[in-house]
């Protein structure tokens, strides 16, 4: 009998309407487009406004559409992985919330938090459910609403963020498509580049933790553009060179949208060709788990069944990690 293998059977995004440009940005710091066009590449991003909506709010619509396309309904989902570092509370997790928003009630689900390398984490994790024959619909969602953790005032990080989600769905192959392999790591010495300082267990909220801004995104740029932009290529290099695959063998490269130069550095490392780089980046923003799930939904009109596929990202953490996929349909 030849091997399962977790295959993408549906994806589906939502961003939500309202549009942070670069030239609204200049009327809230100092900062101006040339600047961060040219260092980021990213010219607008997606913000979900309105009171008491959090990031389950950014699944429900890419989730819904996805159900719909694939033809199912929510009872039949087995797990849902809910990929995120913004989740709607500190507990329970999203996962729950989301399943109940949906109407998914024979669903287990849990929260995975590994920053920006959160979603690629939940797909290795969810095709292991698939691959073991234990469920047979797995749905994996990588969302964020970041808007809730950005420091407006701090013109270094508040450029870089935007809010999103998508989704997919792992359901068993028998045709050699789907996940074929991944290389994941960790390495918690990261911690000091790019974290929240407060909120957490080690420092609770309180009237002193707001009014230092501590419950916002604190990210050292530099720092971390340094480890991004040699971890994401080389580990993408890594898988492809793990699994006997050179540049053209790639028809897609869909990297981590964290910065353009660290998609551009990757895309160099691997050699694959620039019109394979899957780049949403300047329509976005970094919606931290959103972003590959994201591009694979507006993408997937031109995958074609059995194409390579090489994800790659980088996060908090730090973590970072690539999967190596061949597309079922
Ligand atoms: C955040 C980032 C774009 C900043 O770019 P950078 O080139 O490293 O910029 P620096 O922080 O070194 O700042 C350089 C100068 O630009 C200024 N600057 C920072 N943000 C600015 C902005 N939005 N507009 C104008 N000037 C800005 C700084 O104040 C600094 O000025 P100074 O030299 O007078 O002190 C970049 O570091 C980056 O992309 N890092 C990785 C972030 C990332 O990917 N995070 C997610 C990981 S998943």
């Amino acid at each position: 009998m030849s091997k399962i293998h977790a295959a993408i059977t549906a994806v589906h995004g939502y961003v939500p309407d309202y549009v942070l440009t670069n030239k609204e940005l200049e009327t809230i710091v100092d900062t101006n487009d040339e600047w961060i066009t040219s260092r980021t590449g990213i010219k607008e991003r997606r913000i979900l406004k309105g009171e008491g909506l959090g990031t389950s709010d950014l699944a429900v619509p890419a989730v819904e559409a996805l159900l719909k396309k694939r033809g199912i309904t929510a009872n039949e989902i087995d797990l849902i992985i809910f990929c995120t570092t913004t989740p709607d509370r500190v507990f329970p997790a999203t996962a729950n919330i989301l399943a109940d928003k949906i109407g998914a009630k024979e669903a287990w689900g849990f929260d995975l938090q590994a920053a920006c390398s959160g979603f690629l984490f939940g797909l290795a994790t969810g095709s292991q459910f698939i691959e073991s024959g234990k469920h047979k619909k797995v749905l994996v969602v990588g969302g964020d609403k970041m808007s809730s953790i950005t420091n407006y005032k701090d013109r270094a990080t508040c450029i870089i963020f935007g809010d999103g989600a998508g989704a997919v769905l792992l359901e068993p192959n028998d045709e050699g498509n789907g996940v074929i392999d991944s290389i994941l790591k960790s390495d918690g010495a990261g911690v000091q580049y790019l974290h929240q300082k407060a909120g957490g267990s080690i420092k609770p909220a309180s009237h002193a933790t707001v009014d230092a801004d501590e419950h916002f995104a604190y990210q050292e740029g530099q720092a971390v553009f340094k480890f991004a932009v040699t971890n994401m290529a080389d580990v993408a290099a890594e898988v492809m060179e793990k699994n006997n695959l050179n540049s053209e063998d790639i028809a897609w490269l869909v990297p981590h949208q964290a910065n353009k130069r660290i998609i551009d550095a990757t895309a160099n490392r691997t050699g694959v060709s620039p019109e394979k780089v899957i780049i949403n980046i300047e329509r976005y923003g970094n919606t931290t788990n959103g972003t590959i799930p994201l591009c694979l939904w507006e993408w997937e009109s031109k995958f074609k069944k059995g194409d390579n596929l090489i994800l790659a990202a980088f996060g908090g953490g730090f973590t970072w990690g690539s999967i190596y996929l061949k597309w079922a349909y």
